[in-house]
């Protein structure tokens, strides 16, 4: 709809094309008071500051145009142009048209709970949580210097320099993106500030178009700084499977197309350290050994996933069959049995042993049988691991 634009003497000064559906849903998506980060929202887009008795007015015109799904009447909002809004050109993100399938705003219960519930990755989990931390929250590296040594270290000019980008490479279902769309909500609860987790998938995404991917890209970056802006917080930015991508340049046989996205992603990841709020890139892959070098030189993390190990699988079996009551030795069967065994050379991985063997044995014993070792250790034995990711 049309907003129209009035200064303090009720003087028209504009218009302005406003999407009061878009603005609602990025609002509602964002969490906290829905109006007033609506009416926040529309403040980025208009390029003003609204004046404080227009904003009741607005938050009452919100309400009714929720409530009724449309309002017959015109909204004329009165800004105080004596505050521009920093930004030159107003971007309006259309949650409709953002590149993300998935906004999620940190703190999250569900999410937190997800993120424990990974096994085996302890260091990691402790690395990240501090990398994030000072790159979302630079302030608490300084505090923690003064507080030890009464001083700013010179060592933390170390940190200035570095990029806020991360790369969590490695086979599949090792785990990268239930970490990466995770992870945001430990981080939330360490520095104790909202963060914003935008997602964007780019498997089968820009596909042949020329052009295409690193227009996705391009505008991946910008909405997540838009994010950031109207959410004035910080935005984990994930861009998950973004396999040909992680193609080096230099690869003779690497599609234009995909070179193309390489230079936007660089682009992307150089310009982010200019944004008002903290915005941290993550990159996942499946293709560990071809990450470009350019893209590799950047990262402050780089993370390689991998299968679980005899003792995380021991661990696995341990856990989600613990009322069993298995003898030690059969979880450690288990455990060998789902590992590197005669004939091939890799074991299952986190993803088999969750999302395959663990119910599919329970399904085994249901409804009519207990579940015992012997159903387990079949189902083992009757399902193959997801073979590994081959480059190329
Ligand atoms: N370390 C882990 N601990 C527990 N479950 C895991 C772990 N890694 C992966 N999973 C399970 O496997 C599923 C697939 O993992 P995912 O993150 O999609 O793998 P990737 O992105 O590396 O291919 C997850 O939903 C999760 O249930
Ligand atoms: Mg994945």
């Amino acid at each position: 709809m049309r907003i129209k634009l009035v200064d303090d003497r009720q003087r028209h000064c504009g218009e302005v094309e406003c999407d009061l559906d878009a603005i609602m849903t990025q609002a509602e998506q964002l969490g906290g008071d829905i109006f007033a980060r609506s009416i926040s929202i529309m403040e980025e887009h208009i390029g003003f500051a609204i004046s404080e008795s227009s904003k009741v007015y607005v938050h009452k015109f919100l309400r009714q145009f929720m409530a009724m799904g449309e309002s017959k009447a015109q909204l004329i909002i009165q800004i105080k142009n004596t505050e521009k809004k920093t930004r030159d050109k107003p971007v309006l993100v259309d949650i409709t048209t953002t590149s993300f399938e998935e906004v999620v705003t940190f703190p999250n219960k569900q999410y937190q709970e997800r993120f424990e519930r990974l096994v085996g990755l302890d260091a990691l989990k402790k690395q990240v949580q501090k990398e994030a931390a000072v790159l979302l929250a630079p302030e608490l590296l300084q505090k923690w210097s003064k507080q030890h040594h009464g001083v700013e270290l010179s060592a933390l000019r170390a940190f200035r320099d570095r990029y806020p980008f991360m790369i969590f490479e490695g086979d599949v279902g090792t785990g990268k993106t239930e970490f990466a769309e995770t992870f945001g909500a430990s981080i939330a609860d360490a520095i104790n500030k909202k963060v914003t987790l935008a997602r964007m998938s780019m498997k089968s995404r820009g596909n042949g178009v020329v052009g295409e991917m690193s227009k996705l890209i391009t505008k991946a970056f910008q909405d997540a700084r838009a994010i950031s802006d109207s959410s004035k917080a910080p935005v984990i930015l994930l861009l998950d499977e973004a396999d040909s991508l992680a193609q080096s340049r230099e690869e003779s046989q690497m599609h234009h197309e995909d070179r193309a996205g390489v230079n936007a992603l660089i682009q992307g990841i150089d310009h982010v350290r200019d944004a008002s709020y903290p915005i941290l890139v993550v990159f996942c892959t499946n293709r560990s050994q071809a990450i470009d070098p350019a893209i590799k030189r950047r990262a402050a993390v780089i993370h390689t996933f991998t299968r679980p190990n005899l003792e995380q699988r021991l661990h696995v079996f341990q856990k989600h069959f613990a009322e069993l009551n298995l003898r030690p030795e059969q979880y450690m069967e288990l455990a060998e049995l789902s590992g590197e065994i005669e004939g091939r050379s890799y074991g299952f991985t986190y993803s088999d042993l969750i999302t395959r063997i663990i119910p599919q044995a329970v399904f085994s014993a249901f409804p009519d049988s207990r579940l015992t070792f012997e159903i387990i250790k079949n189902v083992v034995l009757q399902l193959k691991p997801t073979p590994q990711f081959k480059e190329g």
